[in-house]
């Protein structure tokens, strides 16, 4: 009986991703055993681990290896690996090639781990290398900074710069885990404290009036480091990314809209035009503000909330202006390299209200100027 021909098969498919949070105080020290309980054997025997650092972490890194060491359940791979941290470091591919070389000489596998600890920049770097590499190593990330734990640590993406535009070039995957762990923030300077809770304002602004009314009240003593609001505030913010992540039926950013990316048309403009001097979180603190304000002069936002975002992000520690925002004309470049890394129409989440966002697909112009008219101290 000769088979049938199937001249147009369309065939939908699912796969199942896990993804791993876990919270620890010292993972490098005392909690050591959750990351162990991370790393499974193979059949082929212990776990083969590749620890990777930004320089900043090195203690750390070499205290993770003595635990690990110490525990014998799994096979380290030498000394960490130390590569340089911050936005740099996405700048060229020279990170991903001194790892593509290491996973190749220390004949890592894809049930091999390489655990990373650093800044959402390395994290992404790192990961990219992770992801190519025999397409995919499983990734272990210990974000170091406030951003990476609030945002960046559980997203499933990675990328580095290319052609002067932010993450031009980079993958979608999942992590094999993420550990926040409270230690490793110890050493962050005030700025890059205070940079990452920018991405938890957006995404309370996005999902949850109670959660953005608790940051408002809440940012003094955030500013202030005291720890257990920290780790309330991260943890707020991490888990509505990993939410809408898991939950909200578009991982991997098929569709046109991209709601977690509220106020970042602007901020990943604003971040080449200041030459990477402003960090990631600041631009988007920036970026927020000046979408909050747009969407009050066209969209109904009660004005209370923006003047509420301002002192919030005020409390925070974080700039609200910058002078890489002028000319305008150059910061609107934004709007159309945001539509092109999206594909298809142009779609920029604004807000109605808190928990209210919606999807538009075209910005007046006038009023945008009006908006960054308004930011100016
Ligand atoms: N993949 C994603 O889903 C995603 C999401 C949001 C942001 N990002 C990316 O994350 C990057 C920003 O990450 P970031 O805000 O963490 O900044 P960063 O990685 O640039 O780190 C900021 C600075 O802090 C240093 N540092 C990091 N940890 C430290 C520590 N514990 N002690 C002392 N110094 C430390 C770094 O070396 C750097 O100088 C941007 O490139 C952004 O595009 C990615
Ligand atoms: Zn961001």
């Amino acid at each position: 009986m000769p088979r049938s021909v199937d001249r147009s098969l369309d065939m939908p498919f699912t796969v199942p991703f896990m993804h791993r949070l876990r919270v620890t105080d010292d993972v490098c020290g005392a909690d050591v055993e959750v990351l162990v309980e991370l790393l499974e054997s193979g059949d082929s025997g212990p776990a083969k681990v590749l620890l990777v650092a930004e320089t900043a972490l090195e203690a750390s890194s070499l205290r993770l290896a003595d635990c690990l060491h110490r525990d014998g359940s799994v096979e380290l791979i030498g000394q960490p690996l130390l590569v340089p941290g911050g936005e740099e470091v996405k700048n060229t591919s020279e990170v991903v090639e001194q790892l593509l070389a290491e996973i190749n000489q220390s004949n890592l596998d894809r049930r091999s781990y390489i655990v990373a600890i650093g800044g959402g920049a390395m994290l992404d770097a790192v990961g990219y290398a992770a992801a190519i590499a025999h397409r995919g190593i499983r990734l272990i990330r210990l974000p170091s900074t406030t951003l990476a734990q609030a945002d960046s640590g559980v997203g499933v993406k990675n990328a580095i710069n290319q052609f002067g535009k932010k993450n031009w070039v980079g993958t979608f995957a999942v992590p094999w885990g993420v550990i926040n762990d409270a230690k490793l923030l110890g050493t962050l300077s005030d700025r890059d404290f205070y940079s990452g809770f920018s991405e938890a304002v957006k995404v309370a602004l996005l999902k949850d009036e109670a959660d953005f009314q608790w940051l408002c009240q809440s940012a003094t003593r955030i500013r202030q480091r005291d720890p257990s609001v920290v780790g309330e505030a991260i943890s707020l913010s991490c888990q509505w990314h990993l939410r809408h992540i898991t939950q909200g039926g578009d991982p991997f950013e098929m569709l046109e809209a991209r709601p977690l990316d509220f106020g970042h048309w602007s901020a990943h403009r604003l971040e080449p035009l200041s030459e990477y001097e402003i960090r990631h979180g600041e631009a988007v603190g920036i970026g927020v503000l000046i979408d909050c304000i747009y969407s009050s002069l066209k969209f109904g936002l009660d004005p209370t909330v923006v003047e509420q975002v301002r002192d919030c992000l005020g409390n925070l520690g974080l700039p609200l202006w910058h002078d890489s925002l002028q000319p305008l004309d150059r910061l609107m470049v934004g709007l159309e390299e945001f539509r092109q890394h999206l594909g298809g129409r142009l779609t920029i989440t604004m807000l109605q209200g808190v928990g209210d966002p919606i999807d538009i697909h075209e910005i007046d112009e006038a009023a945008m100027r009006e908006a960054i008219g308004q930011l100016k101290p």
